[in-house]
């Protein structure tokens, strides 16, 4: 009969696994590295089937891959945008579809926020924030002019605008802080180092501090420091923000001042959030990361128990 067969059929459907579609920007950073395998190990340990695509840094890529998603009917879409603007038109095929958008990481810049069901990632203005109220404590005794230089992340992205707003809404009280370069570095290790050679060149000795937007800049610009025979964190003071292992090495070495936190590990949360709306829940519009900032001094102690 029609109730025996459906009867056979449900554990069946019971076991139906939940399919999530996640397109990831790409492995620019430690930080990067770190998220992936946050969500893939995440959604293993949730039962969740994850359809997980890498962009390598280009939203044209992050753009098929959601359209990719759409058409093999996902039940959740989730992605972190390389940039901030340009995703009205494929988060309403998404709508359309009425398949449910989890922003996670980064923010997209779109009036109609009917578009995604959650956005969840850290406040990257705060972070900014973090790392310029920290400056403004270490140089308060400082006479004269201190000149700074930035290494802002991937442009258009909002890690990018975000930092850079912070950190200067809090140095600009102080007009004796000077932000006297400032480009971007990609959020790579290879593109800070390159960049921070072109400051090094341009401005010399001149330079009192490097504010970058990721580690993984920093690191690559402690090279070119070092290169161009200067101590770092001694004759350059350095901030950067993540606070991924490889920023506590540089700590622990003597070699980085402070790095401002950002958790890549959203893949829990994620899982979760997936699992509540395919419950019918409601999600918060806004989940934001907690996170704390961890200076050279600390460093040591606080190593063993860093989980990226
Ligand atoms: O969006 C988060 C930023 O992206 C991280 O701070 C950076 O390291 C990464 O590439």
């Amino acid at each position: 009969t029609a109730a025996a067969a459906l009867a056979s059929a449900l554990p069946a459907m019971a076991q139906k696994k939940i399919v999530l579609g996640f397109s990831q920007i790409g492995a620019e950073s430690e930080w990067r590295t770190a998220n992936s395998e946050s969500i893939k190990q995440s959604a293993k340990d949730a039962g969740i089937e994850l359809k997980f695509s890498d962009a390598q840094q280009k939203q044209e890529n992050q753009i098929k891959a959601i359209r990719s998603f759409i058409a093999q009917k996902v039940d959740v879409i989730a992605f972190s945008p390389v940039v901030e603007s340009g995703w009205g038109t494929v988060l309403r095929e998404a709508k359309a579809a009425k398949i449910p958008v989890i922003l996670t990481d980064r923010a997209v810049n779109e009036k109609d926020d009917s578009l995604w069901v959650t956005f969840m990632g850290s406040d990257f203005v705060e972070e900014g924030r973090k790392a310029g109220r920290w400056l403004v404590d270490k140089m308060k005794d400082a006479k004269g002019e201190v000149n700074i230089v930035e290494l802002q992340g991937t442009v258009g992205s909002a890690p990018a605008i975000d930092r850079k707003k912070g950190f200067e809404e809090i140095v600009k009280a102080d007009p004796k802080f000077k932000i006297i370069r400032s480009q971007t570095g990609d959020f790579t290790r290879a593109k800070g180092k390159e960049v921070m050679e072109a400051f090094l060149k341009a401005e010399g000795k001149k330079i009192n501090v490097l504010y970058a937007h990721n580690d993984d800049m920093a690191i690559g610009a402690i090279q070119a420091i070092e290169e161009a025979g200067l101590k770092p964190a001694k004759d350059i003071v350095i901030i950067s923000i993540d606070a991924v292992k490889g920023a506590f090495e540089a700590m622990m070495a003597g070699k980085l001042n402070v790095s401002v936190e950002c958790s890549p590990l959203l893949g829990g949360q994620l899982m979760q959030a997936v699992k509540d709306l395919k419950a019918g829940k409601t999600l918060p519009k806004r989940i934001v990361t907690e996170e704390g900032i961890f200076p050279m001094e600390v460093a040591a102690k606080e190593f063993p128990k860093r989980k990226y």
